[in-house]
């Protein structure tokens, strides 16, 4: 099937319902996903990028079917990663002499995981047009980080269409397909849980690219990304909570991550918690089990919090390996501006606090001095240092 976008443009992506875990199991995609692939038929026939690999066969035979294979014109393919790519080799097995626009650095992408092809590869870069006939124009953005090296969009002079590969997606399964259809809540949750996850570590990018693309001075009527709705209703909504959410975003929340061994520890969490909320009725908490709690969830939390507090007991001279998993994980979402505190149970040796607070500043958290370290169970004298750690987390 084909859905109808906006005069000559339709989505002939694929939603992808069942998928439940993206890059991997990296990314915990629990409301689904789609991979959005375009198409513009003016004087014409333009496809905008194609969908995963396990779909290809699905896509091709419905493209076929919606408009022939052999009146697609010319593919734009704005990134090179296998969800947008991956059906490609087969397309192309089908249409070899079709000719592909894309930046230096996806030709790099697509020959590097498809190999030499033979393909008619035409490099494109920043202000570059290509005639789609009627009058209009696709005009190459390159989009680099954002979250590749060949990371590009399109714009469609006429319609005023951005299409903005990964930037402003979200992995959400949807057949409603604009946003004004879906509940706004859950679009902007999956919005930002997509931002803290693939786009914060390149968030200095993300705020040098925002006002290039308004310095070009182009009306967008559509953002049209390349994963989850289409912003159809207010489109600039996306790209000015993009502008907050690049400048070391941060709301009056804290978020208490930890494991455990025998227990101890997690009391230690819940109790750090209760403090915050006492100390600070107004601020939002959450407390979460890195072993058993969504890991994607987890890191849209941090990054919308002011604080965090971590724990682990120690186990063979260091942290549980969930913790240190997780302070990696963290290290490469590049969270900036944000404090920490760590705590922790030990019976003998009891490195894991010091451990963790090394770490936590290492990857650029401003770490705080105050500290619980339990003894076996935390006692009455753990429990009285919390007022102090929690007084320092929430200060300004
Ligand atoms: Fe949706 Fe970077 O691929």
């Amino acid at each position: 099937m084909r859905r109808h976008v906006k005069n000559n443009v339709s989505w002939i992506g694929y939603v992808d319902w069942e998928l439940e875990t993206f890059h991997g199991h990296e990314y915990n995609t629990k409301r689904g996903s789609s991979q959005n692939a375009y198409l513009i038929e003016e004087e014409k026939t333009v496809l905008i990028d194609t969908v995963w690999t396990p779909h290809r066969d699905v896509f091709i035979d419905n493209l076929e079917k919606e408009v022939g294979l052999d009146k697609i014109d010319m593919i734009v393919v704005n990134h090179g990663e296998r969800d947008h790519s991956g059906t490609l080799p087969a397309l192309m097995e089908k249409i070899p002499n079709t000719p592909i626009y894309c930046t230096a650095n996806a030709v790099k992408s697509l020959e590097g995981q498809y190999g030499k092809r033979g393909w008619d590869l035409h490099v494109v870069k920043t202000g570059d047009t290509l005639d789609v006939g009627n009058g209009k124009q696709l005009i190459f953005i390159e989009m680099r980080m954002l979250h590749w090296p060949d990371s590009m969009a399109a714009y469609l002079t006429g319609d005023n269409i951005l299409f903005s590969m990964d930037a402003f997606g979200q992995h959400f399964a949807s057949a409603e397909l604009f946003n004004d259809l879906v509940d706004r809540n859950v679009l902007y949750d999956e919005a930002l849980k997509y931002y803290a996850n693939i786009l914060n570590a390149f968030s200095p990018m993300v705020k040098k690219k925002l006002p290039e693309i308004a310095a070009l001075n182009l009306p967008i009527d559509m953002i049209c990304p390349s994963h989850g709705v289409i912003w159809r209703d207010d489109p600039m909504q996306i790209v000015e909570q993009y502008a907050r959410w690049c400048d070391d975003y941060k709301e009056d929340r804290v978020t208490v991550v930890y494991d455990t061994m025998w227990e101890g520890t997690a009391k230690i969490a819940h109790a750090i918690a209760d403090e915050i909320k006492a100390q600070s009725p107004g601020t939002v908490v959450k407390v979460y089990h890195i072993p058993t709690s969504d890991q994607t969830e987890i890191m849209g939390e941090v990054f919308r919090s002011k604080a965090i507090a971590l724990g682990s007991p120690t186990v063979i001279n260091g942290m549980l390996f969930s913790v240190a998993g997780w302070l990696d994980h963290a290290r490469a979402l590049k969270f900036k501006g944000k404090k920490a505190a760590a705590f922790g149970c030990y019976g003998w040796s009891g490195e894991s606090v010091k451990l963790m607070q090394a770490k936590l500043s290492e990857i650029g958290f401003d770490v705080i001095e105050e500290n619980v370290r339990a003894n076996w169970n935390p006692a009455e004298a753990d429990y009285a240092a919390i007022p102090a750690l929690v007084k320092n987390l929430l200060a300004e």
